[in-house]
């Protein structure tokens, strides 16, 4: 017996319906014939077959009629059946996307291959279509939003209007504030959905690397490069790049960048021959990159090319209203991942979430969340159950916990990323702002900045040196 196999058979010719039809049963293969064109339209409509055989010329309906008119979702493969001497026909019902066609007189044999085949790429085809379907979902899962604040509301429609677009989109606001959600969001919703999204951080990669994660690298470009490597461009190709923290892009990677924008193309590092790529551009950034432009920290021709359509995402202080849903959406969300009795929150710890600073925006106050989830025996979170992070307005956090928090982050970003020597890459962004600040203290002074430093006039003289402080700058 065959695989649970339904077929169609429609022909005006008797004969053949009678032969084919004991043929294929005999095969153990269902077999549903239809003496004309119209019946056959009609149990099509109303069957699931895994393949149709049709006679092309047919009195009321044709096979070629039945080709046109047929939904082309019910993904029903059909095989047509041609006398000889019809080409133009078989051509005609092949472009309207018949499956296959077999000439009268045919071979039984043959017709069973054709129509086994059919089948199996019906199955197939279907099996595609329910991966990409739950690809697709998972993608818009993935990026939920949440907010019924009216700029979250104004955020929506524009993610809503941009996606189906290539415009380039450039998303501002502060850490946590749901800036890389945005930019799946408008990813999963674009054409571009079933291709990549690759995401780089300009400021988790050391500079010196920035270059040849976004380029690649052809074998030999430099030590060290014993194999070609594609860069993120390429990776992306057809899809969309996220480019993370472009504030902390230096000049040299910013005109490189300009340069793929504006052509399209580019070359890995070492390479001779440009690489087209088709890439929608998403950027974000935490910092003031209009202020970064004014001081030619950031190229104005490239700021102009990104912030086609500008999103500012405001900090979670500034919308307050959202904070009881999205509260209510992340319990939720743990208590499905972690299979928990649902837990809600006492109206004493929605006012405490209402008096908070939220210096890290939506990712802390998730964070918090996480955790009272897990650590709190009761089933209602009340005040107490929640840390206490800073109340608005009360005292900024401990030096040593911002440097912390912020580490913990580029840290858990490079995820076995190549980072080599961290400590090189880390410590001149303690060290110069620490110096910059207390040169600007001094005015400029060396000595007494030196003392304040507590270090010797020398080694300031060289960390000023090694670390590019401008003193002109520093000492306004
Ligand atoms: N509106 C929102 N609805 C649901 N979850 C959100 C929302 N905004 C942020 N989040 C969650 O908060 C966390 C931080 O969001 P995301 O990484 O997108 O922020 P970001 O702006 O890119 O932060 P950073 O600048 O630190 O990279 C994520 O876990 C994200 O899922
Ligand atoms: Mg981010």
């Amino acid at each position: 017996m065959k695989k649970n196999i339904k077929i169609l058979i429609a022909d005006d010719d008797e004969s053949i319906l009678w032969v084919v039809e004991r043929f294929f049963t005999e095969k153990g293969i269902a077999v549903t014939s239809a003496k004309n064109g119209v019946k056959a339209y009609e149990l099509i409509k109303t069957n699931d077959f895994d393949a149709a055989v049709i006679d092309i010329t047919m009195p009321g309906k044709s096979g070629l009629d039945i080709l046109s008119e047929i939904d082309k979702g019910k993904n029903l493969p059909i095989i047509i059946m041609t006398a000889q001497g019809t080409m133009k026909n078989a051509i005609e019902a092949m472009r309207k996307g018949a499956f296959d066609y077999i000439t009268k007189p045919f071979d039984l044999d043959e017709l069973e291959v054709i129509v086994e085949k059919a089948a199996e790429n019906k199955r197939l085809n279907e099996q595609v279509r329910s991966l990409k379907g739950r690809l697709k979902q998972k993608l818009t899962e993935d990026a939920v939003i949440i907010g019924n604040s009216r700029v979250m509301q104004e955020i929506f429609k524009t993610i809503g209007r941009v996606s189906p677009t290539d415009a380039t989109v450039l998303i501002y606001g502060e850490s946590g504030t749901g800036k890389e959600l945005i930019a799946r969001a408008i990813h999963a919703n674009s054409l571009r959905a079933e291709c990549p999204l690759v995401a780089i951080n300009s400021a988790a990669i050391p500079r010196e690397l920035l270059e040849s994660e976004l380029f690649g690298f052809e074998k030999g470009a430099f030590t060290g490069a014993s194999e070609e490597r594609h860069g993120k461009f390429e990776l992306a190709n057809n899809g969309t790049l996220f480019l993370d923290e472009i504030g902390d892009m230096s000049l040299d990677v910013q005109s490189k960048l300009l340069r793929v924008v504006q052509e399209k193309e580019f070359y890995r590092i070492g390479g001779k021959k440009p690489i087209s790529v088709d890439v929608r551009l998403i950027a974000a950034t935490n910092q003031d990159i209009e202020k970064a432009v004014e001081e030619k920290r950031f190229r104005e021709d490239l700021f102009y090319r990104l912030n086609v359509v500008p999103i500012k995402v405001p900090p979670l202080r500034e919308r307050q209203g959202d904070i009881p849903l999205l509260a209510e959406y992340f319990l939720q969300k743990f208590n499905n991942e972690m299979g928990m009795d649902l837990k809600s929150l006492s109206k004493d710890a929605v006012d405490a979430l209402f008096s908070y600073a939220w210096q890290g925006n939506v990712r802390e106050l998730e964070n918090m969340l996480h955790k009272a989830v897990i650590l709190s025996p009761n089933p209602i979170l009340s005040r107490s159950d929640l840390a206490t992070p800073k109340q608005r307005g009360a005292q900024k956090e401990p030096l040593e916990e911002v440097i912390y928090n912020r580490l913990e982050d580029i840290i858990s970003r490079l995820e076995g990323k190549s980072a080599h020597e961290l400590y090189d890459m880390i410590l001149p962004f303690m060290e110069r702002p620490l110096i910059t600040l207390v040169l600007k203290k001094t005015k400029g002074n060396q000595i007494k900045a030196a003392e304040m430093l507590g270090i010797n006039r020398n080694t300031l003289r060289k960390k000023i040196k090694e670390l590019k402080i401008s003193l002109k700058e520093a000492g306004k």
